[in-house]
């Protein structure tokens, strides 16, 4: 016989009103263009294949390393720092996580620009965080002097900027860091498809933290595997608030050989961004306004064949795809991205089918 008890009085007042992040869709069967959560459209490194196999004998009893120091000595080596200035996680989200856990309170504020990256208010909202949002306006540029002013403990600036793949110079993140009294994380989950990125500040700014992952530019989001570049104080902090096996064995492995390969992965990142940049003129030329990217999605306004733009446009032309198993990411109920779409840069089959299909669009309405 079950006892019944009142688990529900139970929770933490905090967590009985919390949203859980949204992922994109993730469709069940084939024949699908899945171009809604930015993975990458090529296969990982084969290296990575071949080091996974090589760990997955009778070593799998054995706990991981829990500093997954091999792969902070790949990542220092690859950004010229020191294995100190490194923490490695399940996923960027992992480490942005600790970061949260590590410098945002209730009293103590973390601070987003919005629209950015939806996840951070989800993980200040389970760590009972107050947040700041600051608002971008349509130009996208950097709102300096509202996140100066904002009163936050910690900044999650994402560069470049998902959903719309606009990309900010080190000068600019410089005046940022330099001003923000508090920690900056320059979230960089789509660093190498862009033309500039942060590392070279690690040097001029202790409180400057970078993120990245090794889910886009190296094909590998389903091994879950990201890190963080900051100080020596910042990692150990960080450190200190970590899960203790916090990455499992075979990504270990795996994320040491897909560093290791470079060349693979500039090759693959190379292909996303000249297709990105192919359809970024495609879409413009339709009329549609496009935030110039430099990740691997484009950001885009449909216009209809009868002149129109705006939320319903964008919403028929999301269900009008997905009714033809091409699959892109709307993000409603805010007016900078409800009149938009997020295509993620796929192989060139579904981007031709894409294309195929907006013409159908165009063309039917
Ligand atoms: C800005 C940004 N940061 C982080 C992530 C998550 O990366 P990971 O797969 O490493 O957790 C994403 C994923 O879409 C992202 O868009």
């Amino acid at each position: 016989m079950s006892m019944e008890k009142p688990v529900s009085k139970y929770a933490l007042p905090h967590i009985k009103g919390l949203h859980a992040y949204t992922p994109g869709f993730q469709p069940k069967g084939d024949g699908w263009v899945k171009i809604n959560t930015n993975e990458n459209p090529y296969p990982p490194s084969p290296m990575v294949e071949e080091a996974i196999r090589a760990s997955m004998g009778e070593d799998l009893r054995l706990y991981p390393d829990p500093l997954s120091w091999g792969v902070r000595e790949a990542v220092a080596r690859l950004h010229e720092l020191d294995a100190k200035n490194v923490i490695v996680g399940n996923g960027s989200d992992d480490v942005l996580n600790l970061l949260v856990r590590a410098f945002s309170t209730a009293e103590e504020a973390a601070g987003f620009a919005l629209p950015s990256y939806s996840l951070y208010p989800v993980l200040c909202g389970i760590q009972n965080s107050s947040t700041v949002e600051i608002p971008f306006d349509r130009a996208m540029g950097l709102p300096l002097d509202a996140i100066v002013k904002s009163g936050a403990r910690i900044l999650f600036f994402t560069s470049p900027n998902a959903p719309t793949g606009v990309g900010f110079s080190n000068d600019s993140l410089r005046a940022l860091i330099g001003a923000f009294d508090g920690i900056v994380v320059v979230d960089e989950a789509y660093a190498d498809f862009a033309q500039e990125n942060a590392v070279e500040l690690l040097g001029e700014f202790s409180n400057l933290v970078i993120t990245r992952t090794l889910s886009k530019s190296y094909a590998l989001a389903g091994l879950r595997v990201g890190y963080g570049l900051a100080s020596p104080e910042v990692i150990e902090a960080l450190d200190r608030v970590r899960d203790s096996y916090n990455v499992n064995r075979l990504s270990q492995a795996g994320a040491i050989a897909a560093l290791k390969d470079q060349s693979y992965m500039k090759a693959i990142a190379g292909k996303v961004a000249r297709t990105r940049d192919y359809y970024y003129f495609e879409f413009t030329n339709l009329g549609w306004f496009t935030y110039q990217s430099q990740a691997n999605m484009l950001f885009t306004e449909p216009v209809n064949s009868a002149g129109e733009r705006g939320a319903s446009v964008a919403v028929e032309l999301f269900e009008y795809l997905k009714e033809r198993k091409v699959l892109v990411r709307y993000f409603p109920g805010h007016a900078l991205t409800e009149s938009f779409l997020r295509i993620s840069v796929g192989d060139e089959d579904q981007m031709l089918k894409l294309s195929e299909t907006i013409e159908q669009w165009l063309k039917n309405a």
